[in-house]
């Protein structure tokens, strides 16, 4: 089965085709990051306007590439929650003209849920269940994937996403966007035992929180600041990476190890930090799990994880008609 998907929820136009959830036939990305590293971060009016001029060539070359047509797709899938509202109307709208104009189903996907099959295209031997960190720029969840549709969320940050961290200290360094690829080369000349960085305390057991992390950062330029002088940002950069890499993979072993889970993934933007990928491969060493991390070409926002989960969701009976709308949130075990 053939699924072509797109995906337009922040600043990444893309399309993908993919076979039966797992083989890759195309893979194509436009991207708007240069545009909005000017202003520090995305600026969603600007995310949409580039999307809508992206789209078409985007999906035109996505086919191309797989040396196909839309006639040869057996569906179209759409990132339709969650996102910049206005990103992802780009997409759904699309979608649904194409899937119309074709007479294709058109199956509504979960951008979280995406970013977690990214893994099936990486590694086709992986079923679920498994449980899966997902760290992007607007989220971070501890999920157990009980089935390809089927989630429960073991514990989410209670303020700052952890990409939306990375983003903003990047930014009080005066490190370029996106924030997590800069850290990490900055990170790679400084010592990470440098600067003393707290572990917030927070509620819930497998819960994240990253805001008193940023503010002890930012805290520290300042009063380098005030001394006339400034801090050192390499040494900075590594002490943060090591630090948030630290509690990302502890709260994700002690969920493994609480409830027996013996196959562990990382999925979204922040699953290609090296010093995580290392963290979490370590530790489950130590607990007997199994670990698969995805390619890095398939962490950041792509269309080939929309089409790959869009095939579990088609084979679930979960097909859209052309009322569907695009959500800026929702959880990901909606049903
Ligand atoms: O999943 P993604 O591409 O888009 C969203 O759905 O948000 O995630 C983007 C986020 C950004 O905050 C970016 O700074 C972060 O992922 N990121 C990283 C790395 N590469 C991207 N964070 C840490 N280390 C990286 N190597
Ligand atoms: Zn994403």
């Amino acid at each position: 089965m053939y699924i072509l998907g797109i995906e337009s929820s922040c600043d990444e136009t893309a399309a993908a085709v993919v076979e039966d959830g797992k083989i890759l036939h195309s893979n194509v990305i436009s991207t708007s990051v240069k545009e909005q590293a000017l202003y520090g971060g995305v600026v969603p009016e600007i995310a949409s306007r580039r999307h809508a001029e992206y789209i078409s060539a985007t999906v035109e070359q996505a086919l191309r590439d797989a040396g196909m047509t839309i006639a040869d797709m057996d569906a179209v899938a759409v990132t339709f929650a969650p996102g910049l509202i206005g990103a992802v109307l780009v997409g759904v709208n699309f979608a649904k003209g194409l899937a119309y104009g074709a007479g294709k189903p058109l199956v509504p996907v979960h951008h979280l849920r995406g970013h977690i099959a990214a893994n099936y295209l990486t590694h086709p031997e992986l079923k679920p269940p498994f449980l899966c960190l997902v760290a992007s720029g607007g989220h971070s969840h501890i999920v157990e994937v009980q089935d390809w549709c089927r989630y429960r969320v073991l514990g989410r940050t209670v303020d700052d996403a952890a990409g939306e961290a990375f983003d903003k200290v990047a930014r009080t360094l005066g490190l370029p966007y996106p924030g997590g690829p800069s850290i990490a080369r900055a990170a790679k000349t400084g010592n990470p035992r440098a600067y003393r960085l707290p572990t917030p305390k927070v509620e819930g057991k497998y819960n994240v929180s990253f805001s008193g992390l940023k503010t002890a950062v930012v805290n520290e330029v300042h009063n380098a600041e005030q001394r006339g002088g400034a801090v050192n940002v390499p040494d900075m950069a590594a002490s943060f990476q090591e630090r948030i890499a630290q509690i990302l993979a502890r709260k994700l072993l002690d969920a493994a190890a609480d409830t027996g889970a013996k196959t562990i993934c990382l999925a979204g933007g922040v699953a290609a930090n090296g010093r995580l990928r290392q963290l979490v491969n370590d530790g489950a060493q130590k607990l007997g799990a199994r670990v698969y991390l995805p390619e890095l070409k398939f962490c950041g926002d792509n269309g080939a994880m929309i089409a790959a989960q869009g095939y579990y969701e088609y084979q679930d009976g979960n097909l859209a008609g052309l009322g569907l709308n695009g959500l800026p949130t929702l959880a990901i075990d909606y049903r």
